[in-house]
């Protein structure tokens, strides 16, 4: 039985993928520091069905604790790693660059030099959508420049791709950085605008709308990401850098009006000033995925918003 360790496993996609791994018949040793970010008892609650089952083990440290990890790496020496650990979200990152830098930087950095020590060869390291910027050509290549980001957050998610490139060459290891494009479904974390929308709706509350609601996003069903993020674990040999999106957009204008529609009650709309730091569009070109990893996504953002909503009505129910 193959050991997988995920890095921020209690978090909304560690979670998700740890309960696939485990149907799967993989052991998953998730590590987690619980940041503070968003409530404990939202993280402790997604991995609740995990923590019965004796091919789970939970470590509760920090990925930049280097004896620590140094310590969990060796006693399970795992397969692959899936790195998803991280300070996430693009506005924060403006608040506070170094915490993000910290995290996100040297905490992989630390994994990287760890698992050179111990020979440990495989790592899936969680990217984003968000190196690509304001490009203006779509949907977004691989190939395309990534070389402008405009946030502190997408800055240290590039800096984690070229460590990953660099230990790569040095030392041939085995990575696969997968940009994910704004993910979305059951857990998914509650600073993000599908679930924040949601939520307020459903309060009758009104809901913050930066910008004139023409910005667009891919956005990308959880179970699809796990699938793509799954299919990489074990097929990839050398370094890879691939696009994990549904490969269509929606403006925020679109996804207020779908939302309206599925919870059956208008939105009170807060028109505010578009943030800084945020991209105008995101839009995957995910043939390359396609093409090497077989990805297939398979939700339509009326599927994933609807299977969404009915899971934060029960949720809120269970509260
Ligand atoms: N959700 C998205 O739309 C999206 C899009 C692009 C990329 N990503 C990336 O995917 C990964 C997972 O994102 P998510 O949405 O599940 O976020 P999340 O915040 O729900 O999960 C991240 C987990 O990492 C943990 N963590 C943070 N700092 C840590 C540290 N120093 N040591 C150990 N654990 C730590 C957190 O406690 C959390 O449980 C992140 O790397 C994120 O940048 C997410």
């Amino acid at each position: 039985m193959k050991t997988i360790l995920i890095t921020g496993g209690a978090g909304f996609i560690g979670s998700n993928l740890t309960d696939r791994l485990l149907k799967d018949g993989f052991k998953v040793v998730s590590i987690d520091n619980f940041d503070p970010f968003y409530d404990r008892k939202i993280k402790e609650s997604n991995i609740k069905q995990a923590r019965a089952n004796p091919n789970f083990t939970l470590v509760e440290a920090d990925i930049r604790d280097e004896e620590k990890m140094r310590a969990v790496f060796c006693e399970h020496m795992p397969y692959t790693v899936v790195h998803l650990a991280a300070k996430a979200g693009v506005r924060p990152s403006i608040e506070s660059p170094k915490e993000y830098y910290d995290v996100n930087v040297m905490g992989t950095l630390n994994l990287l030099q760890i698992m050179q020590d111990l020979g440990l060869r495989r790592m899936v390291f969680a990217s984003s959508s968000s190196v690509y910027g304001n490009n203006k050509k779509t949907p977004f290549s691989e190939d395309d420049s990534v070389d402008n980001p405009i946030s502190p957050y997408a800055a240290t998610k590039k800096a984690g791709e070229l460590l990953c490139h660099t230990f790569h060459h040095l030392y041939g290891c085995d990575i696969t950085c997968l940009r994910f494009f704004t993910v979305y479904g059951p857990r998914q974390r509650p600073d993000l605008a599908i679930h924040k929308f949601t939520d307020l709706i459903l309060k009758g509350k009104p809901i913050p709308v930066f910008g004139d609601g023409s910005s667009a996003r891919d956005y990308t069903f959880v179970s699809d990401i796990v699938d793509g993020i799954v299919k990489s674990m074990d097929k990839l040999s050398g370094y890879h850098v691939l696009n994990l999106g549904e490969s269509t957009t929606i403006t925020l204008a679109e996804l207020i009006s779908s939302l309206e529609e599925i919870i059956g009650r208008k939105a009170i709309i807060n028109r505010m000033d578009k943030q800084l730091g945020d991209v105008d569009i995101t839009f995957a070109d995910i043939s390359k995925a396609k093409r090497i990893l077989s990805y297939a996504p398979k939700y339509s953002k009326e599927e994933g918003l609807s299977e969404f909503v009915a899971w934060k009505i029960n949720t809120q129910k269970s509260y």
